[in-house]
This record gives C-alpha cells, structure tokens and sequence, in this order.
C-alpha cells in the first residue's frame, strides 16, 4: 500500500508571529496543513493519509478534518508527533503498522505540512520513484552559487554549482527499509539527523532524485507566509 505522512508536529519557532503553529495559520481561506492535505487526498494512488500533529495540538487538528475536508475523510488518520521531525515520521510509522501490519510492500510519502504548494506531477513521481528506488527525495537544482564555510566567517569552499540541489519534499521510502536504517542509528545520531533522506545516505543506500518545483516552497518565516499568501491571492497582514 501507499500512504501519505504529513508533518506536522512542529510548534514553527522561527516564525513566531501568531499563537499557534504555522501549519495551522491561514492562506487564503483556509489553513496551511489543509491546503497540504487536500493534495494528497487528490491523488488517488495515495490509500491512506497519516497526519503527525504535535500532541497538544491533535484535538484542534480533528477539529480542522471535520470542518474542511468532504472527500476521503475516512482515510485521513491523525497520530501524535514526535519531539524531532523524523520522531514524527517514526511516530506515523508505528501507527500505519498498527493500523495495517507490517509488509515489505508498504511505502510512504513524507511531506512538510508547510509545503502547501506540492503539485500532484512531484507526488506521482515520488510515487514511481519510490515503487522502483525504495527510497527518493525531492530537490531543485542550486540556482545561487553555494558557499561553504565551517566557522561562518570565512569561505572553505564553493562546490561546482551544477552539482549542487536544494532539498524539498515529499521523501519517499519502503517502510520497512526506513524503519530498519532508523533503528540502526544510534542516539547521539538520532538527535543530529535532521532529514529523513541522510538517515539513508549515512548508511550509503542510494537514494533517487526526484524533480520538485521553485514554487514547492517552505514557509519557515515571517515573509515566507507573506510570498505564500501572495500566491493564494490572500490578504498580507504586517
Ligand atoms: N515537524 C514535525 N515534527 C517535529 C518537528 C517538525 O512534524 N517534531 C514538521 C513541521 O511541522 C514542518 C516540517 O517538519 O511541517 C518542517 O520543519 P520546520 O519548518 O523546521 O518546522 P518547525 O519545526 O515547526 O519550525 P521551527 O524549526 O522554526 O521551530
């Protein structure tokens, strides 16, 4: 089977400008995480839809399901975060094996519920990619020259730029082979890990590139909501 994981269960520090987590902000006429979840419900290739929302924020998640969504609702599944991202991704794992079993045949689209903007051709081919690959994650070409430097002051180094990508989601894996590369971390790797896809690339299993969007973004600040309202066509507020 195929199944869909939104993330969810951050608290958006870096945007602090409201009460609540950025997922749950509004663009246009509804909020953010619906906006995300509504294109996953679109693909119909997708089964079932886990959503890891942080545990102080399920009931207000449920609440958000029962008033926007009419299509699928028995397919939107909503599991409590985790205290890092890919706790969250490990959290949504545990309940899809609960709720379905295990098997070598499950595979799972991971997605930033803060990337509302993923189209349905980048979920389809996280999907192919994932059925051939068992594990791929999304990128866009570096178009800005990337500059490496180790102490922040001065630069070590300036890789070629046409080797160079910049990471989006959805990450793509067979449960099973994510669940087996999690475990094999220890916690002190645990904790540095932050994406999903170097848990793979660590341990040197090959990952597949799929092709994302510029439009794909992330919001993570203040004017990032503001490019993203901007798109819906939504009211900028200061
Ligand atoms: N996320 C998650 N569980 C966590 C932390 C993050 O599901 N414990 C999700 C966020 O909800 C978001 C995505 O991972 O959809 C990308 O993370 P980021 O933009 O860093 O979100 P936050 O952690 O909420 O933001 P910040 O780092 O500013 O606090």
């Amino acid at each position: 089977m195929v199944f869909g994981g939104i993330l969810a269960g951050g608290i958006g520090s870096r945007m602090n400008m409201a009460d609540m987590p950025k997922q749950f902000l509004n663009l246009g006429d509804k909020p953010m995480v619906i906006h995300t979840l509504e294109k996953f419900l679109l693909c119909p290739k997708i089964e079932q839809i886990y959503i890891g929302v942080h545990p102080n924020w399920v009931v207000h998640m449920e609440d958000l399901v029962d008033k926007y969504i009419h299509i699928r609702k028995e397919c939107v599944h909503i599991v409590s975060g985790g205290g890092d991202r890919n706790a969250t991704i490990m959290n949504i794992v545990d309940a899809v094996e609960r709720d379905y079993g295990e098997s070598e045949e499950h595979y799972i689209i991971t997605h930033d519920s803060v990337r509302p903007f993923v189209t349905s051709r980048i979920i389809n081919d996280n999907i192919d990619a994932v059925l051939s690959h068992n594990i791929c994650d999304t990128v866009i070409a570096a178009t800005d020259t990337i500059v490496v430097s180790e102490d922040g002051n001065m630069i070590a180094d300036i890789p070629v730029r046409s080797k160079m990508y910049q990471g989006q989601t959805p990450q793509s894996f067979q449960v099973n082979l994510l669940k087996r590369l999690y475990e094999a971390l220890g916690e002190e790797e645990k904790a540095v890990l932050t994406d999903a896809c170097k848990i793979a690339v660590v341990q040197n299993e090959p990952v597949y590139l799929v092709k994302g969007e510029p439009s794909n973004l992330k919001i993570t600040t203040v004017s990032d909501y503001k490019v993203a309202q901007a798109m819906v066509g939504g009211k900028v507020v200061d």
